[in-house]
């Protein structure tokens, strides 16, 4: 049978099967960007490949993938980060009308360009560590023609490199200056979903449910105008505070709760049921310099599925790394190296609902590669600050 790449002579990690699902001296086949055989060293011999690659004893894991980012804003906000060395806190400067409310201001004064310009060299230190699918949130314009542009910045970034975009409106993300937080949700649900959906957008509506943002009844608005338009679910919960949001979300089927330093019990036991996914970023617990952990141990126990992300930001997670934030989600939060490395493939997968087409290496799936010059999988996770990343594989092509 023919096939149109073989890659042979590489370690698999496969992230398929509740663990790491690892293949020593193994071998991965793909035609028309899909993977068609994956086994042992031998286990293809039936095939007929138009190109063979030796991988050369080289580690292959699915392409990474970054399921909760900022990645496009203008402007930067090193000035708070001085700020917050000399005390100030996260809070006092969203409500002295600083964070994410400056990165709005610089935002809307950019142009599309503009925004692309500043936007690419993050999204390319992303690919460098291997990242092949890449969610993106709008949620710095906070008006429609400004979320617009943000996710219009999104889907030509995944025009001008190898890497599959996923857009998400996050238009609840702040209070607009000037305005009032009721009126401004009213706006989100019955003015700036609708078109986002009609004009074809975004996949899925996040909100930023916090005391110093949107109330649970307000997400719960955005929830019901988003699913009405056919549009998935998330939600930035239990960040600061309890708001019991990803319960909430939970029961709207959400396909996941991000942060969720403060969940409960409760939370936990309906993430469980609803199966949504706890996305945790480890850079914004780091950045932020925040004390109280997500309950991971309970999280693990209850079996809720755990992604990982960067949480790419101005504000509190200026992180271009996966890698890195592998690294801190193990020392931070003492996750394994296996819960590690499937947050940022099979988990992440989940998170935005695709993980029937990628996150593994399965036959079937899109064959997303990472190709990495290590000596044993734990080395990804392990290592700070050092990039070993040998090839990226889009859709059965290497770039
Ligand atoms: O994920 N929590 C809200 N949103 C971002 C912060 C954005 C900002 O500060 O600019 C987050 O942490
Ligand atoms: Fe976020």
């Amino acid at each position: 049978m023919h096939c149109d790449t073989l890659w042979y002579h590489a370690n698999l990690i496969t992230v398929d099967g509740p663990g790491l699902g690892v293949i020593e001296d193994g071998v991965i086949a793909a035609t028309d960007g899909r993977i068609v055989h994956v086994g042992a060293a031998g286990s293809a011999d039936h095939l007929q490949p138009g190109q063979r690659i030796d991988v050369g004893g080289r580690w292959i894991s699915p392409g990474l993938i970054d399921c909760h980012t900022h990645l496009v804003y203008a402007g930067n906000r090193a000035g708070e980060f001085q700020q917050r060395l000399q005390g100030v806190s996260y809070a006092d400067i969203a409500r002295a009308g600083g964070g994410i409310v400056s990165t709005v201001r610089a935002t809307r004064a950019a142009s599309e360009a503009d925004l692309l310009a500043a936007s690419l060299p993050r999204l390319d230190a992303m690919l460098a560590e291997g990242i092949t699918t890449l969610e993106i949130k709008s949620g710095y314009g906070l008006t429609l023609a400004d979320e617009t542009k943000q996710l219009q910045v999104a889907r030509e970034l995944g025009r001008q490199r190898a890497v599959e975009i996923v857009p998400t409106f996050l238009g609840a993300h702040a209070i607009p200056p000037g305005r009032e937080a009721q009126e401004y949700i009213d706006e989100v649900c019955n003015v700036m979903i609708p078109a986002v959906a009609a004009a074809g957008l975004a996949e899925a509506v996040d909100v930023f449910c916090e005391n110093i943002a949107f109330s649970a009844a307000q997400a719960e608005q955005v929830f019901v105008a988003a699913q009405q338009h056919g549009l998935a679910i998330k939600i930035h919960a239990e960040q600061l505070s309890n708001q019991h949001g990803a319960a909430l979300a939970a029961r709207h089927g959400a396909l996941s709760a991000d942060h969720i330093e403060h969940l409960d019990a409760d939370g936990i036991a309906a993430m469980r049921r609803a199966g949504t996914v706890a996305v945790l970023l480890p850079g914004a617990f780091y950045f932020t310099r925040d004390t109280t952990l997500p309950p991971i141990a309970e999280l693990r126990a209850a079996g809720v599925p755990l992604a990982l992300a960067t949480d790419s930001n101005p504000g509190t997670s200026p992180l271009t790394s996966p890698l890195l934030a592998m690294n801190m989600a193990a020392t931070l939060f003492r996750m394994t190296v296996e819960e590690c490395i499937a947050g940022f493939t099979r988990e992440a997968a989940r998170a935005l609902g695709r993980q029937d087409r990628i996150g593994r290496l399965a036959v079937g799936l899109d064959c997303n590669l990472a190709v990495w010059d290590i000596e044993a999988p734990a080395d990804l996770v392990y290592r700070m600050g050092f990039n070993p990343l040998h090839a990226r594989v889009m859709r059965g092509q290497p770039v």
